[in-house]
């Protein structure tokens, strides 16, 4: 009775547990799907790109305080969630700067975006566009104003520091509004450069110079390698031509920034600002209520409540911990973008219930970048949205009005 042999049965039980699956020629894809959180993405762009690179990404200024609380932060807030609510369609769309978007989610300025990715900013912009959501392109982007402006057909946003040279920030404005850049985000928490001392450990420069460490580096990272050597040299695409340090030759960020922000700026220069762009304003890098309240009344649309990913002060408040008193001190008037810390879709939730308007995030998308380059921030954006509309279904809210302050851990 051959069938009922012990090597029979567990022949035929194998047969009925098993599945080859077809084997799958796009190795991006096959990476993409067993990426399940930011986190992985963070993990295989840490493989990918060499160790100065991810460091200047994924870093902070000195002991790196603030940019673990920025995270620790939204964890620590615990949800309320009600539950037996008719969540049968879940609407996570909202409006911002009177823009109506897919989900509460912006995507900040980074500079030197290239050097994850030959695509850089363009490769963001059109993934940015894709998913409906506004890309802020920095100063110190790699990629200019025209060349984002025409990559992708999201709302786009124009970052500006006050530098000494403001005729360079006025030439800017005005080129980014004949591009048809619908805000300007002012970054405000850069009176000096924060000390990245990962960077500094690393001899770290931007274009990286090429010594003993980076060849080793980048023979242990050959397809960053290949791709760096193969596109058109880094530059800071928008202030080339403009002064010495325009990345046309390796720089440290440090020297080069602190030679051109103005430490002197104050809030009379945002009345400048105003007369030179008469659109939506967003002034980035709030981190106490008394300097809300100040900027509630200075003109602007939105703040953006950030410590610049706890890059410049460290031990800087976490943005999260601000929404609630600060959207208390100033009301409905003026719109709260929260941007520090942000990697699930239930930090934007957290986020939205403490009562910001949207929430940002920075090295979200370019870790995303950093694995997979366009693909990897498509993948980082639907999976952050697909967490937002889960979150709100499993917390007994269908539509972003209904994210209640009531759904989370009261602040402390
Ligand atoms: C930044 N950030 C930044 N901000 C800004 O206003 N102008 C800039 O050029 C840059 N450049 C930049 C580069 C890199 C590599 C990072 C990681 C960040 C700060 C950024 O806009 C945002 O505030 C933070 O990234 C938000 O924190 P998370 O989302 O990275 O935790």
């Amino acid at each position: 009775m051959p069938d009922s042999t012990p090597l029979r049965r567990t022949l035929d039980n194998l047969r009925g547990v098993l599945r080859f699956a077809p084997l799958d020629a796009d190795v991006v894809g096959r990476r993409l799907r067993r990426s399940a959180s930011v986190a992985d993405l963070r993990s295989i762009a840490r493989r990918r790109v060499p160790r100065g690179v991810f460091d200047y990404v994924d870093g902070g200024a000195e002991d790196e305080r603030s940019l673990r609380h920025n995270t620790e932060a939204f964890r620590s807030i615990t949800f309320r969630p009600r539950v037996l609510r008719d969540v049968s369609s879940i609407d996570p769309s909202t409006t911002l700067l009177g823009r109506r978007l897919p989900v509460p989610l912006v995507l900040s300025p980074t500079g030197f975006t290239r050097i994850l990715h030959s695509e850089g900013e363009l490769a963001v912009a059109r993934a940015a566009g894709r998913a409906g959501l506004p890309y802020a392109l920095s100063t110190l982007g790699t990629r200019s104003i025209e060349e984002v402006a025409a990559a992708g057909d999201g709302p786009k946003w124009f970052q500006v520091y006050v530098w000494r040279d403001r005729g360079l920030v006025r030439d800017l404005i005005e080129r980014a509004r004949d591009a048809h850049y619908e805000a300007i985000v002012l970054t405000v928490d850069t009176a000096a450069f924060g000390k990245r001392e990962r960077d500094v450990r690393r001899g770290f420069t931007l274009p990286p110079t090429v010594g003993p460490g980076t060849l080793l580096d980048g023979a242990l990272h050959p397809t960053w390698t290949w791709d760096f050597v193969r596109a058109d040299p880094i530059r800071f695409a928008n202030v080339m031509g403009r002064d010495v340090g325009d990345g046309a030759s390796p720089v440290s960020l440090h020297d080069y920034t602190n030679s051109q922000f103005d430490p002197s700026t104050t809030w009379t220069d945002l009345e400048w600002l105003r007369d030179v762009w008469a659109g939506p304003l967003v002034v980035k890098g709030i981190q106490t209520v008394a300097d809300a309240r100040i900027a509630a009344t200075a003109g602007v649309q939105a703040l953006m409540l950030s410590n610049h990913g706890g890059r410049q002060l460290d031990t800087a408040p976490a943005p999260i911990d601000l929404v609630a008193p600060v959207r208390d001190a100033i009301g409905d008037g003026v719109q709260i973008i929260c941007d520090g810390g942000v990697r699930r879709g239930s930090d934007v939730v957290k986020a939205v219930a403490r009562g910001a308007d949207a929430a940002a995030i920075g090295r979200a998308y370019l870790y995303g970048l950093g694995a997979a380059g366009e693909r990897g921030v498509d993948h980082v954006l639907g999976l952050l949205a697909d967490e937002v509309r889960r979150t709100m279904a499993l917390c007994g809210a269908d539509t972003v009005a209904g994210i209640t302050a009531d759904l989370v851990s009261a602040p402390t």
